[in-house]
């Protein structure tokens, strides 16, 4: 949550940094800020309250000369959004400005003290304590920048990533962090820098990037080599990375929004998870992690996922897809309760890390547990070098390129792709899965993408269906099997990005309480397709009808029973069973969109939510 960016070096620093903002605003978007060095040696900070556009329009009459910067979105922690409460935040000298990403616990300890000894405080937020703090040590201590940060992080508890501007101090900024991620990007002859909460704003500059560790400091200074530092000022090694990014995925290609180019890219990103792993020519399923982890995967007694939301969503289809190709046990736990209720973690457990951006502030907490506890940490991951690719032991990037819409469509597709893989994979490892059926389902998963492809062509009759049911403010999303998980993520893509009250539910369960709120203003969505008990949900359909409940059916291709009972309803090719949520789902996605843009609301970002949640 929240996007930082700074820049120093040759060029002007604004277009670079306001380009960066809005590469980042999917981290958070109540307001924004940026700080520039002015070519006159000024300190000139603007702020605005909402998107990064309205920062723009402050800015247009102002001068935004200067060579070096820092810059801001916000996603409100502590105080609402508005200009007083954007970053960045300056001392009480103005001589230093610091953005930050994270949260200081103990902000108001500290705040009282500083208070005490005469800082002033403008902003409601945490974050400026950490400022004034820095100055306090600075000015108290006789520090340098670097120390002072150094000395003012080890008073503080919490999670950060910083960075930090002097005015006096002309050629270096100075970074840091601790449980929020941080990138720094290297320019040609050390001649420029630029720091970003990830690679997205730093990628059409350069490849060369290092990835921070918690508690580590950074140094950029012009015309010198990057120094990275620990909190003792115990020099540490410069691990470079050549990160490459497809900057084509960053944009929205002809698109009116990053959600619906997510959807449509499905058929080809699911391709590019695929590529290599799933081996046609050899009918096999090969994952560079098995091979190398063979024993510690194969010998697991029992495999727990821990994740968040969509990727929680996932990861109830992972426990079906393992428990069956590999007959391990399963769990599947929200990464925020499994960290704080004492779980028994035994050494020969796999603990498997599912999430989208690799920074989820839970899932993190919940992989440093299960280490302590010495299981094996496998992740499950879409950003490449995030903070839980790095922690974990070993993993399967699903690798369908950044994720932009809050909303996740592809990463979820793309982690139930390499989950269906690890399956089978370790399936056949194991000796669990039967020979027939994991050939039919290599075969199979090698046709989604074109199935996919095939239901997207449906998307204008989901935005006409779409129209019908602007008007509900509650919705049922039912599906059994293979296709409860389906049914949880459906109504988890309605209520994020429509506002609609939405519930996901086993189809079953619907008489022990939803079925009392079903009337004729109550649309419910049923994943009635040819699998798992669909005689049963043709009965809770029937239940449903006969309330004078309104339907809306997911079904097979040509189901012509479900056609004769229901008037609005959405096909899906055939396909295996477990391989149903890759199909199911995406009309799903589409109708959310499609409601959500007939309301008028901006899908992209959605009120209240962020992309990469990097606090708890
Ligand atoms: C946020 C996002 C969701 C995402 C969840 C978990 O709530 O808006 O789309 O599913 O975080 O994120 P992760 O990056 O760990 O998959």
């Amino acid at each position: 949550m929240c996007g930082i960016v700074g820049y120093i070096g040759k060029r002007q620093a604004y277009p670079i940094l306001v380009g960066g903002l809005h590469r980042l605003e999917y981290r958070g978007y109540d307001s924004a800020g940026v700080a520039l060095l002015s070519d006159k040696g000024e300190l000139n900070v603007y702020k605005a309250k909402g998107k990064v556009a309205e920062l723009e329009l402050v800015a247009s009459e102002k001068d935004c000369s200067g060579t070096m910067g820092v810059a801001h979105t916000r996603w409100a922690t502590h105080g609402e959004p508005s200009t007083k409460n954007a970053h960045p935040h300056v001392s009480e000298s103005g001589n230093l400005t610091l953005v930050h990403n994270g949260i200081i616990e103990n902000y108001v300890v500290l705040r009282d003290q500083l208070k005490a000894r005469g800082y002033h405080f403008q902003s409601d937020t945490d974050t400026e304590v950490l400022v004034q703090l820095i100055e306090y040590v600075e000015q108290s201590l006789g520090l340098s920048l670097e120390a002072a940060v150094q000395t003012a992080l080890k008073r503080v508890i919490g999670a950060y990533a910083i960075v930090v501007l002097d005015r006096r101090s002309p050629n270096r900024l100075v970074a840091a962090r601790k449980s929020s991620p941080m990138v720094v990007g290297i320019g040609e002859g050390n001649e420029e820098f630029f720091v970003a909460s990830d690679a997205s704003p730093i990628a059409e500059y350069t490849k060369k990037m290092v990835y921070l560790n918690d508690e580590e400091i950074v140094v950029c200074e012009r015309g010198h080599e990057l120094r990275v530092c620990t909190l003792d000022n115990k020099d540490v090694p410069v691990e470079v990375k050549n990160v490459e990014l497809d900057l084509t995925m960053l944009d929205k290609g002809g698109y009116p929004h990053f959600m619906l180019k997510e959807i449509f890219d499905q058929p080809s990103v699911l391709q590019d998870c695929m590529r290599g792993r799933l081996l046609p020519e050899h009918g096999r399923v090969v994952l560079s992690a098995l091979t190398d982890h063979r024993e510690r995967l194969v010998s697991a007694r029992r495999i727990v996922i821990v994740s968040c939301g969509t990727s929680w969503h996932a990861g109830l289809i992972g426990k079906q897809l393992i428990e069956h190709f590999c007959k391990v046990p399963v769990e599947v736990e929200y990464a925020s309760e499994f960290r704080y209720r004492e779980p028994v973690i035994l050494p020969d457990d796999v603990v498997m890390a599912i999430s989208q951006s690799g920074e989820t502030a839970d899932t993190l907490a919940a992989i440093e547990l299960a280490r302590e506890a010495g299981a094996f940490v496998f992740g499950v991951v879409n950003a490449v070098g995030s903070s839980i690719a790095r922690n974990t032991h070993t993993g399967t990037y699903i690798h369908v390129g950044p994720e932009i819409g809050v909303a996740s469509t592809k990463a979820f597709t793309g982690q139930v792709c390499v989950l269906t893989m690890l399956a089978l994979a370790l399936g056949e490892a194991r000796g669990t899965v039967d020979a027939a059926e994991y050939r039919a389902v290599v075969e199979e998963l090698q046709q989604i993408p074109a199935k996919i492809e095939h239901i997207l062509e449906q998307n204008s009759r989901i935005e006409t269906l779409s129209k019908i049911f602007t008007y509900a403010h509650n919705f049922l999303y039912l599906g059994r099997g293979w296709n409860y998980p389906v049914a949880l993520e459906g109504a988890l893509k309605l209520k994020e990005i429509s506002y609609i009250h939405a519930e996901g539910y086993p189809a079953a369960e619907m008489k022990h309480g939803p079925i009392a709120l079903i009337d004729q203003e109550m649309p419910v969505v049923f994943i009635a397709t040819h699998h798992q008990q669909y005689e049963k949900i043709i009965s809770n359909m029937q239940e449903v009808k006969s309330r004078n409940g309104r339907i809306i059916a997911v079904i097979t291709e040509g189901d012509e029973v479900v056609k004769k009972m229901v008037s609005e309803y959405i096909e899906v090719p055939e396909t295996l069973s477990c391989l149903a949520p890759l199909l199911s789902v995406i009309p799903l996605q589409l109708l959310a969109y499609h409601i959500a843009v007939q309301k008028g609301l901006n899908v992209d970002m959605p009120r209240n939510l962020a992309k990469s949640v990097t606090v708890e």
